[in-house]
C-alpha cells in the first residue's frame, strides 16, 4: 500500500511491506536517502542496500529526483529517527539533472527562492509557511461556518470603487491601441465589454453589505486588487482579503468579533500544526542571532501567537492614540519622519509600530478616527468629526484589519457622498439598503497575507503568498 510520509512517521504501521513516492531531499554515502513528499516537515530516512542496487541507479539518485520507493519499515538503528525504510526497491520517476536543479541542500537566500517560487515549497522553510497558510484559509471558513456565517463571493470584476481611493486596476476588451472614442476625444467605455468603465476590486465590502442585509451574518474571501505604488513588505498589488459583515452589530461587537476570531484561528495551527511551527521558530532564532541583541525579539515565534490567543487586545481612541504619540520621545527628539503636531493627522507605519511594539506591546484596536482620513462608509459619530472606523494593528507587522460600523442613515450617507463627489447613480444600490429596512451593520477586512507573516513570522508578505504580484512583477 502506498503511503504518506506524515503516515509513516506518525502511525503505528510497522514491519509491513511499503511503498511511497517523493522528492530526495538528500542522500549521503551511497546508502541514506531524505525523501519528502509535502505531507509534513520531517524527511522519512530511506536505506538502500548499495550491494544489491544498479550503479546506474545510484547515480541518479540526487536532490530533487521524483522516486517511488517499495520497502519495509523498521524501527531505525540510528539516530534522528524512530523509524525508517529498508529499501528493497527504488525506481526514479523522474532525474532532476543534478548539475542545474536551484534547489541545492545549502541554505539559499529569500531572494534567490523568489526568482525560483516554483521550485521554493521543495525547502523546508516555504512548505512550512504553505502548508500553514492552508490551515489559517481552513480555520478561518471553519470559524464562520461554526459562528453562523454565510460565505458570499463577491464579484472580482466591479464598476465602484469601495475605498474612494482610486488605486485600481482597469479590465478592458478594447483594443488599448486604437480605441474607440467619444465626440470629446475620450475613451468610449459605452463600447467596451460591460457597457461602462470596469476594474478589479479593491474590497468585496460594498456587496457583502447587501447579504448581511438579508442573510445577517455573512463573509467574503477572495482576492483584491489595489494599484498603490507601494514597494513594501507588507503591500501586494494582489492579495487575499477576509471579511465579515453583521446586520444589527454595532463598532463594540465588530472589535469583540475580530477579537476573537483572530485569537480563533491562531489557536487552530497552535493546536495543527505544531511541527511547522516549530521549524519556523528554529530558523526565527537563527536569524535573530545575526542581529545585534537590541534587535532582537524578546518573545519566540510560539510565545508570540500565545501570547495573541491570551491576552486582550488594548482598545484606544484615535484621540488618546494622538496624546500619547505627540507625548512620546521619538515625536519629541523628531525621530519620526512625520512629526505628529495635531489631532487629525494620518497615522503613518511609524506610528502605528510605536504604539503597538514600544507602547503597548501587544496588539492594539484604534477606533474613532477624524472622519476626513477614512472612507465614505463610515458611520459618523454625535460629535460631528470622527467616526465608527476601527484599525487593528500588530507588533512586526502594522495594520492587520481595518473596519468600521457602516452609516445606515440615508441622508447622512447621501451628504457625505455629495461631499467627496461620489456618484449617486453609481452606487444606487448601495443607498437602496439604507432606504428599505436600513439597520446598525458593521464589519472589517482583514489582510490574509499579514496574517499569515503573523502566524509564520516571514519578514516579507512577498514570501507567504504562492506567486505574489508587485510593481514590475507579474512572474509565473
Ligand atoms: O483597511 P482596508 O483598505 O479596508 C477595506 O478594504 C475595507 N473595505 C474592509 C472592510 O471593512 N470590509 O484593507 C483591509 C486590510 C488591511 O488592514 C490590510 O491588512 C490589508 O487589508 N491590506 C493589504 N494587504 C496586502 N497588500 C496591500 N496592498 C493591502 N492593502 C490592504
Ligand atoms: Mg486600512
Amino acid at each position: 500500500m502506498t503511503y504518506s510520509v506524515s503516515q509513516l512517521l506518525t502511525q503505528d504501521i510497522k514491519l509491513q511491506p511499503i511503498e511511497i513516492k517523493g522528492w530526495v531531499r538528500t542522500f549521503r554515502a551511497n546508502r541514506f536517502i531524505a525523501l519528502n513528499d509535502g505531507s509534513t516537515i520531517n524527511n522519512i530516512q530511506c536505506v538502500v542496500d548499495f550491494e544489491s542496487t544498479d550503479e546506474a541507479i545510484l547515480k541518479r539518485i540526487t536532490t530533487g529526483a521524483a522516486v517511488h520507493i517499495k520497502g519495509d519499515l523498521v524501527e531505525s538503528q540510528g539516530k534522528g529517527q524512530n523509524v525508517e525504510i529498508q529499501v528493497s526497491s527504488i525506481t526514479i520517476l523522474g532525474d532532476s539533472h543534478p548539475d542545474d536543479y536551484p534547489i541545492q541542500p545549502k541554505k539559499h537566500s529569500f531572494e534567490f527562492l523568489r526568482e525560483n517560487a516554483h521550485l521554493r515549497t521543495r525547502t523546508s522553510t516555504f512548505s512550512a509557511v504553505m502548508r500553514l497558510r492552508s490551515a489559517l484559509s481552513f480555520a478561518i471558513h471553519k470559524y464562520f461556518n461554526d459562528n453562523g456565517f454565510y460565505y458570499m463571493h463577491t464579484p472580482i470584476i466591479t464598476g465602484s470603487d469601495a475605498e474612494g481611493a482610486g488605486e485600481m486596476f482597469r479590465v478592458s476588451a478594447l483594443d488599448a491601441k486604437n480605441p474607440p472614442l467619444t465626440d470629446d476625444g475620450q475613451v468610449d467605455y459605452k463600447k467596451d465589454f460591460f457597457g461602462k468603465e470596469t476594474n478589479l476590486t479593491v474590497s468585496g465590502q460594498l456587496e457583502a453589505e447587501t447579504y448581511a442585509m438579508s442573510l445577517g451574518k455573512v463573509y467574503t474571501f477572495g482576492p483584491t486588487f489595489r494599484a498603490e505604488n507601494s514597494n513594501t513588505s507588507r503591500h501586494l498589488a494582489e492579495f487575499w482579503m477576509i471579511e465579515p459583515e453583521v446586520a444589527f452589530m454595532d463598532l463594540a461587537g465588530n472589535m469583540d468579533l475580530a477579537e476573537d476570531f483572530m485569537k480563533s484561528v491562531l489557536s487552530y495551527i497552535l493546536e495543527h500544526n505544531r511541527e511547522d511551527l516549530e521549524f519556523l521558530e528554529t530558523r526565527l532564532l537563527d536569524e535573530e542571532k545575526t542581529k545585534p541583541q537590541a534587535e532582537r525579539s524578546e518573545m519566540s515565534l510560539i510565545e508570540k501567537i500565545k501570547f495573541v490567543v491570551d491576552n486582550n487586545f488594548k482598545r484606544v481612541s484615535y484621540t488618546e492614540a494622538i496624546d500619547i504619540l505627540k507625548n512620546s520621545k521619538p515625536n519629541k527628539k523628531k525621530k519620526f519622519n512625520y512629526i505628529i503636531e495635531e489631532w487629525g493627522a494620518d497615522l503613518q507605519s511609524e506610528h502605528e509600530r510605536f504604539l503597538v511594539e514600544k507602547h503597548f506591546k501587544c496588539p492594539v484596536i484604534l477606533f474613532d478616527y477624524p472622519a476626513n482620513i477614512k472612507a465614505f462608509y463610515m458611520r459618523l459619530n454625535e460629535d460631528g468629526k470622527t467616526v465608527r472606523a476601527m484599525d487593528i494593528l500588530f507588533p512586526g507587522i502594522g495594520e492587520m484589519v481595518g473596519g468600521s460600523q457602516r452609516e445606515e442613515r440615508l441622508d447622512v450617507l447621501k451628504e457625505k457622498m455629495k461631499a467627496l463627489d461620489i456618484d449617486e447613480k453609481e452606487l444606487w444600490w448601495y443607498l437602496d439598503l439604507r432606504k428599505y429596512g436600513t439597520a446598525v451593520h458593521s464589519g472589517f477586512g482583514l489582510g490574509f497575507e499579514r496574517l499569515v507573516m503573523f502566524a509564520t513570522g516571514m519578514g516579507n508578505i512577498r514570501d507567504v503568498i504562492p506567486y505574489p504580484r508587485t510593481p514590475q512583477n507579474a512572474e509565473f
